[in-house]
């Protein structure tokens, strides 16, 4: 059996910044507040007019990502692709990585996992590398937020959180079973599924019954998430998807180099690294000037540890990651 190992990372945020003060001019909302809550300070979002989608951001990432690797695209097996915000309702964006990369016509797939996309993703490409299905698989988190966030004060407990960008990592087989993916973790608890939620377009509510109705009041198709809730589920899940890595692995807490947290609220990651008793430099946290970017949060704070030199061979690193479903999950690696 074969094992899996990243062997290229890269990144791709929009250019324009968006600050709270920017956020306070178009809602009621403020820079205290913000801060305070979730311990953004800015984040991208794509410009009016831009060509940027989830595709285009997860193929510009992509790109870097398979030079960093010393591939060509030519060389990539099989496309995974994480997003809860895809260019169309189908197909996904999977698909148009293999046309924009003009890549052969390999198998390509999308994940539908919202924040816990990206482990999801891995965990996917992982299992394929393993068996020795394919050898060199390209998994990339992207997403869109900006077009789709209600910016009133109606929507200001969500709009405020999400930020656009995207990552990208190659995964390629590897003969050497001490490094690469050691153990991923998946779990899922559709119960909670209208607590974080998107609910239009769905098949409960048709799209023509939408466009009929053209009601300025209708918010089903902007994010509604039942804040306090998830907060609750998510300190106590992150928790829960790490020690179970750890276990699978006869690994201690101490024996974590780096975790990288899905960033979906500062708190969230502080309170994850109190109670492992973590230092500073053994997580990775960058939401402050990105925000929640759901599937490509993992992604491209795994691509900023590894590019600042915060990662080196041999580490044992951590990705953990809750969101939507809910979903949870924790991939163990070793670098
Ligand atoms: N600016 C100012 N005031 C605001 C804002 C804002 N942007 N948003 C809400 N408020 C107000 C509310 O109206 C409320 O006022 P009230 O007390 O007068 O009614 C008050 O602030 C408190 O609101 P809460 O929603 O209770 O605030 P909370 O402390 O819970 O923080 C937050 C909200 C940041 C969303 C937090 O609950 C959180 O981070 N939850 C978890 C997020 C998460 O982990 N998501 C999972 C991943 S996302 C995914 O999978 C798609």
């Amino acid at each position: 059996m074969y094992n899996s190992k990243i062997i290229g990372l890269g990144k791709y945020v929009p250019e324009n910044v968006v600050t709270n003060d920017d956020l306070s001019k178009m809602m009621d909302t403020n820079d205290e507040w913000i801060q305070e809550r979730t311990g953004i300070k800015e984040r991208r979002w794509i410009e009016k007019g831009s060509e940027d989608t989830s595709a285009t951001m997860g193929a510009k990432a992509a790109r870097i990502a398979i030079e960093r690797a010393g591939l060509t695209k030519d060389e990539i097996d099989f496309i995974v692709f994480a997003t809860l915000s895809p260019d169309y309702y189908f197909p996904g964006c999977g698909v148009q990585i293999q046309d924009m990369l003009d890549m052969p016509t390999v198998g390509a797939l999308d994940i539908r996992n919202q924040c816990s996309g990206f482990v999801y993703a891995v965990s996917v490409a992982d299992q394929f590398i393993k068996t020795g299905m394919y050898k060199n698989v390209l998994v990339i988190g992207s997403e869109y937020h900006s077009g789709g966030l209600d910016k009133t004060t109606r929507g200001r407990g969500v709009s405020v959180i999400f930020g656009d960008g995207a990552g990208a990592a190659v995964m390629s087989r590897t003969e050497d079973n001490s490094k690469g993916v050691l153990s991923s973790h998946l779990h899922s608890e559709g119960k909670y599924a209208e607590e974080l939620t998107v609910l239009g377009p769905n098949i409960k509510k048709w799209v023509p019954e939408i466009l009929e109705a053209n009601d300025p009041e209708d918010t089903s198709y902007y994010p509604y998430m039942n804040g306090q809730f998830v907060f609750k589920h998510a300190v106590v899940r992150f928790s829960e998807a790490i020690i179970e890595g750890l276990q699978a692995n006869n690994l201690q807490k101490e024996d974590i180099d780096m975790l990288i947290p899905h960033q979906a609220n500062l708190r969230i990651s502080q309170f994850v690294q109190r109670k492992f008793g973590l230092r500073d430099d053994q997580v990775f946290n960058n939401i402050q000037k990105y925000g929640n970017t759901t599937a490509a949060s993992v992604i491209i704070a795994l691509t900023e540890a590894w590019e600042e030199g915060k990662i080196k061979d041999g580490d044992t690193v951590v990705l953990a990651a809750f969101g939507s479903g809910f979903t949870w999950g924790s991939v163990i690696m070793k670098w």
